[in-house]
């Protein structure tokens, strides 16, 4: 569960009402399958079928068994979340990413990494077209021993090349794109090979739907929120922080879901996430003395279920008082949110109960349709990446 925290947003007076009947509209609009709008994602964790999550689960216990690693080529929203949920869970299979870019060097490093060892990769593509993949598929092949494929169900040259060569594959859901996959075969395949119990996402995912259906969800809020102080308070920027390294991958999750969403037609926020107190070592003087552009998003772990100890002696103490790290960390918190409140800053703060697989779920439904809210707020259609596609056709121009 996540719980919105406006107390230091510096929001006053505002007319929420008339905001959550415009997000009660959006939610009903999304809800209304019109046969053509991307809006499928919104109900993946209630219908994905149990014969997809039985696959999944046999091709992961394979890879596990059989190979010494998965490398997951893929980029964008094929690859962010699956890689946010290894970064935040943990792994204990090895699960490599590469198509990230043009650059040849992780790939020259992942193969003298891996060579003589056996290898799988999960290739991940809907349109079958973005040529960072596409590329890195081709340089791998003649290494890889065991493929699956990621596409569409019925179209594209991925698909094509599956059924011609008789390659095991997966479904990218009709009408769901790729930043709003995570919870489908895109991001449950890599989790699963990385040990994590997909069941457990797909409840909290769950939960965090039933939440927004019961009017129990915090995400209206979320959404209204960063709505009123950008249109208000006049703030183009959204920083998200964390005090958890472990979520440092969700945000940058967070950072291409809305920012690919939301900005279109000269609208829309900059988000950028950082991680605490790594950040404050830098950006935390920009927060605290620049320019006035931003607010922060703050999520709080309020019962970590980790924890450290630091039993100072006279010797060692080094002027740390004689507290557990996760003590420290929640001085620094609150210290943080006193200093930048005293700068003017707004913050929203999002409290989340715990850092499990069920939490990584629930968190990914809900910042999937705080995102969707957010967009449709501000007159933006939140599917579809037309600017991303003009650097791909300049790209095409020089190759020749
Ligand atoms: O959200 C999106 O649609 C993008 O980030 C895509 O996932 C990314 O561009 C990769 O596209 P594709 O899966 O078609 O190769």
């Amino acid at each position: 569960m996540i719980k919105t925290d406006l107390t230091h947003s510096k929001i006053a007076g505002e007319d929420f009402n008339a905001l959550y009947t415009r997000i009660d509209e959006i939610h009903k609009v999304i809800h209304t399958d019109d046969g053509v709008t991307e809006n499928k994602w919104v109900e993946l964790p209630a219908t994905i079928p149990n014969d997809e999550i039985a696959k999944i689960k046999s091709l992961a216990a394979k890879i596990r068994s059989s190979y010494d690693v998965l490398v997951v080529v893929g980029v964008g929203g094929s690859y962010i979340g699956s890689y946010a949920g290894i970064k935040m869970l943990g792994s204990d299979f090895p699960v490599e990413f590469l198509g990230l870019s043009f650059d040849p060097v992780p790939v020259l490093k992942f193969l003298e990494k891996y060579k003589g060892k056996r290898i799988a990769a999960n290739v991940i593509s809907k349109s079958g077209t973005t040529m960072e993949i596409t590329a890195v598929f081709n340089i791998l092949q003649p290494v890889v021993d065991y493929l699956v494929i990621t596409t569409d169900a019925r179209k594209g040259n991925m698909r094509e090349y599956a059924d011609k060569h008789n390659i095991d594959s997966l479904i990218v859901p009709d009408r769901v794109g790729g930043r709003y996959s995570a919870l489908s075969a895109v991001g449950l395949l890599p989790l699963a090979v990385a040990g994590i119990d997909i069941v457990k996402v797909l409840d909290g995912a769950q939960r965090a739907y039933k939440d927004t259906l019961d009017g129990q969800s915090y995400a209206p809020k979320y959404a209204a929120a960063r709505y009123l102080i950008h249109t208000k308070q006049k703030k183009d920027v959204e920083i998200l922080a964390t005090f958890n390294e472990g979520l440092s991958a969700l945000g940058d999750w967070w950072q291409r879901l809305f920012g690919e969403s939301e900005c279109k037609h000269g609208k829309g926020l900059f988000v950028y996430s950082m991680v605490f107190s790594r950040d404050l070592h830098s950006m935390g003087q920009y927060i605290q003395q620049g320019r006035q552009l931003l607010f922060e998003t703050i999520i709080n772990e309020t019962n970590p279920s980790v924890n450290l100890e630091f039993k100072p002696n006279n010797e060692k103490a080094l002027g740390v008082p004689a507290k557990t790290m996760n003590e420290l960390n929640k001085a620094c918190f609150d210290g943080t949110v006193k200093a930048h409140s005293q700068a003017d800053v707004p913050i929203v703060i999002l409290h989340l109960d715990r850092m499990d697989e069920s939490a990584f779920g629930y968190m990914t439904y809900f910042f999937q349709i705080s995102c969707v809210y957010s967009a449709y707020l501000l007159g933006v259609n939140p599917y579809g990446q037309p600017g991303v596609e003009s650097y791909k056709t300049h790209m095409k121009e020089f190759l020749g």
